[in-house]
């Protein structure tokens, strides 16, 4: 079976790592105008370096959970087809042994030039006038997907979600396209796994509501 899993903040929640709308969520204690928009970061790049910075740093010490470990072993051990997209910047499916994971929405641990898109691992902490390896423009970021920019490899999303026999959202609120509209794109069967209905809750055909380090790794385990 040809299995296409969308993940967000909730899948890492339990790690530590919190979400962006639940309460105490990012977005409750930081501006996104401020800190995840092209604007923002042109009107200030030293505080968006120093939010990426902070969240590169929980991200370290932070340890992928059950939920993590449960799809690493889906990809692994059954005889599904996985993919794994993420709208998630942490690296906790990749340090849960996922192999392919595709990041939407950008990495924590990449940065990029705004000047070349050259992409390079990120430093612990980067600055505005850190260099770019490429070009030497003092144009470094996070290679983060923004507010108002496009997400990445949305032609290989689309086509997996759309030709699943299954596709799967873990731990998002469903509040922000395009991500939200993947459920429409697919033609398989649909599963929602979150902590509470999402706002797309109604476009999914079955729904396992709890905390996914307890419901996923039940729900991999009714696949192996
Ligand atoms: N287990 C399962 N689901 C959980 C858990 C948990 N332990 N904790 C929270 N959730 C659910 C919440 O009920 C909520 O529906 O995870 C969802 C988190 O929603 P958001 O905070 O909106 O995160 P997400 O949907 O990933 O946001 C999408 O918005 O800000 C942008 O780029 C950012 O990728 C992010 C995008």
């Amino acid at each position: 079976m040809k299995i296409t899993v969308l993940t967000g903040a909730g899948v890492s929640a339990e790690s530590g790592l919190g979400t962006f709308r639940d309460k105490d969520g990012l977005w409750t204690k930081y501006d996104l105008e401020e800190v995840a928009t092209p604007q923002g970061f042109a009107r200030n790049p030293g505080l968006v370096h120093d939010f990426y910075n902070a969240r590169r740093a929980n991200c370290m010490q932070a340890m992928p959970n059950a939920a993590h470990d449960a799809l690493a072993r889906l990809e692994e051990v059954s005889a599904h087809n996985v993919t794994l997209i993420t709208q998630n910047v942490d690296d906790l499916h990749e340090r849960a042994g996922s192999q392919t994971v595709i990041h939407m929405h950008g990495a924590l641990m990449q940065a990029t030039c705004a000047v070349c898109r050259a992409t390079w691992a990120a430093p612990l902490t980067m600055a505005p006038d850190d260099l770019c390896p490429d070009c030497a423009a003092p144009a470094t970021r996070p290679d983060i997907v923004w507010f108002g920019e496009v997400p990445y490899h949305m032609d290989q999303i689309a086509e997996a979600v759309s030709n699943a026999d299954l596709f799967v959202a873990i731990g998002t609120s469903a509040e922000v396209y395009p991500a939200a509209g993947l459920v429409e794109l697919a033609q398989g069967r649909t599963l929602e796994i979150n902590l509470a209905p999402s706002a797309q809750a109604n476009a999914f055909e079955d729904h396992l509501i709890g905390p996914a380090t307890k419901v996923v790794p039940n729900w991999v385990a009714g696949l192996l």
